[in-house]
């Protein structure tokens, strides 16, 4: 395995693969790598012959205000689980070699952007498209994956690869969860143990709310406040938002017609997890 900290050095490793009529496979990701990761390496591992993981904590990506300073990272580790998965590549620059000067290039997705984490979370994605963007012209990867968790993230870096012709296929993977329903994360490093257990809640939202569109609830507001009660039970939950949109454009909708993303991002102590769900509209009657 490779681990390159450089531009260059990532190029020519990857000029090299591909001159042997290699796949290129690429998962970006900004270390602490945790499960979800694994599953997303490992579907990776078995779809390229050469599969990249870049790590990289994106700065452009976080507010002031946020957890750049201390988001989680073990860089061995990383580097000892991708040995075990097969990983061929490991790009981890520093901020330095990604952003040698002033950034005035940016990506701006419109409008999938505006609801969910856009609405607290105002540059964000600005960040995320920019550097994903950059990835892809660093390592020009035949196949690049996301986690279905980041469902946000999924579908406006799908939208960003169409509206921008980039000759990148973006993958999905199903969010992987624990035992009691937690999706992992790495911002999962910041709860103890109490709070762990009180993140199931976003799972008991999120299953309730299928239950109920199961048994024929298609009003929004409705499943909204049921999942809000869950929440709520929690003595030191903090919603930020609980919205369900549609699946393609990310926008509010009254009723569930059509597929939906049902998403929420709370607030637990010190971590702010995010979870979401796709659910069909029930099945009509005759
Ligand atoms: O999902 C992440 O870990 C990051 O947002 C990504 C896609 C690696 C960009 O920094």
């Amino acid at each position: 395995m490779i681990i390159a900290d450089t531009i260059s050095q990532t190029r020519k490793a990857v000029a090299q693969a591909r001159d042997e009529c290699k796949t290129i496979g690429l998962v970006p990701t900004m270390g602490a790598l945790h499960e979800g990761h694994f599953s997303i390496i490992r579907r990776c591992r078995e779809e390229c012959s050469f599969a990249v993981v870049s790590i990289f904590v994106n700065p452009t990506q976080f507010a002031p205000d946020e957890d750049l300073d201390k988001y989680p990272g073990n860089f061995e580790a990383d580097c000892r689980a991708c040995r075990d998965l097969g990983v061929d590549l490991i790009f981890a620059p520093t901020a330095a070699e990604i952003y040698p000067r002033e950034n005035l290039t940016w990506i701006n997705v419109e409008k999938i952007t505006d609801h969910l984490c856009g609405t607290s979370r105002p540059d964000h994605f600005r960040g995320v498209c920019t550097i994903v963007a950059k990835l892809f012209n660093i390592i020009q990867p035949d196949i690049a994956w996301f986690g279905q968790k980041d469902a946000q993230q999924l579908a406006v870096i799908r939208r960003m690869v169409a509206d921008l012709n980039m000759p990148v296929e973006v993958r999905s993977c199903p969010t992987v969860r624990e035992t009691g329903g937690l999706a992992p994360s790495s911002r999962n490093n910041y709860l103890n143990p109490g709070q762990r257990s009180r993140g199931l809640c976003l799972n008991q939202a999120l299953s309730r709310a299928r239950e109920m569109v199961t048994d024929g609830t298609t009003d929004t507001n409705t499943i909204i406040e049921a999942m809000r009660l869950i929440i709520e039970k929690q003595p030191d939950a903090h919603i930020d938002y609980i919205s369900i949109v549609d699946n393609d454009l990310l926008q509010p909708i009254a009723e569930i017609d059509r597929p939906v993303l049902i998403a929420l991002a709370v607030r637990i102590g010190p971590a702010r997890l995010i979870d979401n769900i796709i659910v069909e509209p029930p099945a009509k009657t005759l």
